[in-house]
C-alpha cells in the first residue's frame, strides 16, 4: 500500500479541494504515475498526508470509484481499476518523457550539445564468445569475502551513515592507497594527496574543471581511450591527437615552446592562441595498443612538461597486470616537478561497479580539487569505501592480484597461440605484456566490416579498434579483450573465426 503520495492541489483555487483530488489522481492514474491494480492509501490516510477532512477525500474517492478510475475491494483497501475507462483519449495528457526534449524551451550550449549526442549503447551483443574489452573476470571475484567486509563495516558503528566530514575520501582507504601505490608502483604520495573517485573519469572531470579554461587545447594519445576524448569534447576543448608507436606517446611530436601563461605553443609568436595545457596518456599499457613507454621518452616527457609547465594526467588503468619482465614504475614516482597527477581505478584489480578510483595529485592542487569535488558530489558512499580500506588493508587486494594475474596470464597464451597458429603471418600481435586486451592487426583479403560481420555470423563479436583513432587507423585493427573468457572460449572463439574467415559462402550470406 502507497503510505506517501503527492498531489498539486490550490487551497485558493476557485475550484473544490476534493475536485482537484478527483483531478489530480484521474490524471496520475492515465499518465501511468499510477498503475492498473496498484493500492492507493485509504481516504484516512491520505485526509492525514493531505491535512485535510476526511470529508473531502471521500467525496473525490466517490467519484473515482463510480468512473473506474478506482476500484474497492472488501477487507483489503482501494486499488486503481484494473481496467482503464472509456474515454481516454479526450484528455489533455502530459507530453510522454520520450518526447521530452523537444519541447523543454531552449538548453544551454552545452545541454544541446549533450541532447544531440547520440547516447551509448551499452547493452552487450548477445554474442556467444565475446572479445569485447573491459571487464575483469567477475566470476572468480572473492565475493563473500567482499560480502562479509561490507556487513562488518555495516555493523561497526554508525559514523558512516552520516555525512562524511571528509570530501576527499575515508582517511582509511587513503591511507591503504598511500601504502599501496608506494610499494606496488612507486608512486610518491601520502594519504593527504590523494583524492577519492568514483573512477577515470569523474578524476578527469574534476581536473578539468580546475586546470583547463574552455577553448584551451588538451592533447591526447592517438589512438587513445575513447571516453576520455569525448569528456574533451564535451567541455568544449581543442583535442591534439599525437601519434603512438611501438613504444607510446611519441615525445618529439608535442610542441616545445613555453606558453607566456604557461601551458604548451608551437610557435614563440603566436601567444594569441590558447595553450596546450594538459596531456592525458597511459604510459605502462598504451590503450588500446598496449605499448609501454620506456625510460627515455618517460625522462623527456617530464623534461617537457617541467619547461613549458603543461600537466601530465597519467592513467594508470591496468598496469597490476604485467606479464613477463620486471614492472615498470609509475611516471609519476619520476617526476620531480610536481607536473603528474596520477589516476588509477579499482574497476578492472576490483569490479566495475564498485566505482571508486583515486587521483594522487601535488600538495597545492588537493584543495582546490576536493572543494571542486564536494561542490559536484559532496562525497561517495561511505559503506564500499570503508571496505575496500580493509581488503586492502588485509593484503585481499594484492592476493587476489597476483591469483588474477595468473588467470589472465594463461588466457593471454591461449589467446595468442590461438591467433598465430590460426592465422600465421596474416596477423600482428600488439601489447600483449600487460593489461587484460592486446591489439591486432590483420592482414586478410577482406575489410572489416566484412571480418566483423562474419564473426557475428558464427556468434563472435570482435571490437573495432577504429573507433579509438582521432586520425588514422586500418578498419582491420581489432581489440581482443580476454579478461572474462575462459580459456575454452578463447580457443573456440579463434577456431569459429578461422572458419568464418576463410569461408566464401558467408560472404554471400
Ligand atoms: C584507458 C582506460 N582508463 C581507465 C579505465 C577505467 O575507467 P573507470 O575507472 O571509469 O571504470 C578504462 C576502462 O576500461 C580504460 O580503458
Amino acid at each position: 500500500m502507497l503510505s506517501d503520495f503527492a498531489l498539486t492541489l490550490d487551497p485558493d483555487a476557485e475550484i473544490p479541494l476534493y475536485h482537484q483530488i478527483y483531478r489530480e489522481m484521474r490524471q496520475a492514474i492515465l499518465t501511468g504515475r499510477l498503475q492498473p491494480g496498484q493500492s492507493v492509501p485509504s481516504t484516512r490516510s491520505l485526509a492525514q498526508i493531505l491535512n485535510l477532512s476526511r470529508m473531502t477525500v471521500v467525496q473525490a474517492y466517490d467519484q473515482l470509484l463510480g468512473e473506474g478510475y478506482l476500484e474497492a475491494r472488501q477487507g483489503s483497501g482501494t486499488f486503481v481499476g484494473a481496467q482503464l475507462p472509456e474515454g481516454i483519449g479526450e484528455l489533455p495528457l502530459p507530453i510522454p518523457l520520450s518526447g521530452a526534449n523537444k519541447s523543454l524551451g531552449p538548453l544551454s550550449g552545452y545541454g544541446h550539445h549533450l541532447a544531440q549526442t547520440p547516447g551509448r549503447n551499452f547493452a552487450r551483443s548477445g554474442a556467444e564468445i565475446s572479445f569485447r574489452y573491459g571487464s575483469p573476470a567477475l566470476h572468480l571475484f572473492p565475493i563473500e569475502r567482499w560480502r562479509k567486509l561490507l556487513s562488518q563495516a555495516c555493523q561497526d558503528d554508525r559514523q558512516w551513515l552520516d555525512y562524511s566530514s571528509d570530501p576527499q575520501g575515508n582517511l582509511g582507504l587513503r591511507t591503504a592507497i598511500a601504502q599501496y601505490l608506494s610499494r606496488v608502483r612507486a608512486v610518491r604520495c601520502t594519504a593527504d594527496r590523494i583524492v577519492i573517485t568514483n573512477g577515470t573519469q569523474h578524476a578527469l572531470d574534476l581536473l578539468l574543471q580546475v586546470l583547463v579554461e574552455p577553448g584551451e587545447t588538451i592533447a591526447a594519445e592517438n589512438p587513445g581511450y575513447l571516453t576520455v576524448r569525448q569528456k574533451f569534447w564535451q567541455q568544449r576543448l581543442q583535442m591534439y591527437p599525437v601519434s603512438v608507436d611501438e613504444s607510446g606517446l611519441m615525445v618529439d611530436q608535442l610542441p616545445h615552446h613555453r606558453h607566456p601563461k604557461g601551458g604548451a605553443c608551437w610557435d614563440e609568436l603566436d601567444t594569441n592562441r590558447a595553450p596546450l595545457r594538459l596531456l592525458y596518456l597511459t604510459p605502462s599499457h598504451q590503450f588500446p595498443t598496449g605499448a609501454v613507454l620506456p625510460l627515455t621518452r618517460r625522462l623527456e616527457l617530464l623534461q617537457w612538461a617541467m619547461r613549458t609547465e603543461t600537466w601530465l594526467v597519467e592513467d594508470d588503468y591496468d598496469s597490476e597486470y604485467r606479464y613477463g619482465d620486471r614492472p615498470l614504475p609509475a611516471l609519476q614516482g619520476l617526476d620531480c616537478g610536481d607536473r603528474v597527477l596520477y589516476i588509477g581505478s579499482f574497476s578492472k584489480v576490483m569490479f566495475p561497479s564498485l566505482r571508486l578510483g583515486y587521483l594522487v595529485l601535488p600538495q597545492g592542487l588537493v584543495h582546490p580539487v576536493v572543494q571542486a569535488k564536494w561542490l559536484c558530489d559532496r562525497q561517495l558512499p561511505n559503506l564500499e569505501q570503508i571496505a575496500l580500506a580493509n581488503f586492502i588493508e588485509a593484503g585481499y587486494l594484492e592476493s587476489h592480484i597476483r591469483k588474477m594475474r595468473r588467470y589472465y596470464d594463461q588466457n593471454r597464451k591461449v589467446l595468442v597461440q590461438a591467433l598465430n597458429e590460426t592465422f600465421g603471418t596474416t596477423v600482428r600481435i600488439l601489447g600483449d605484456q600487460a593489461g587484460l586486451h592486446v591489439m591486432t592487426q590483420f592482414d586478410l583479403p577482406m575489410g572489416g566490416d566484412e571480418m566483423v560481420r562474419r564473426g557475428r555470423s558464427v556468434g563472435v563479436e570482435l571490437v573495432s579498434a577504429l573507433p579509438y583513432y582521432l586520425e588514422g587507423g586500418s578498419d582491420r585493427e581489432f581489440i581482443f579483450g580476454y579478461g572474462e573468457l575462459t580459456a575454452e572460449q578463447i580457443k573456440e572463439g579463434v577456431d569459429r573465426l578461422a572458419v568464418a574467415f576463410q569461408d566464401d559462402e558467408l560472404s554471400l550470406q
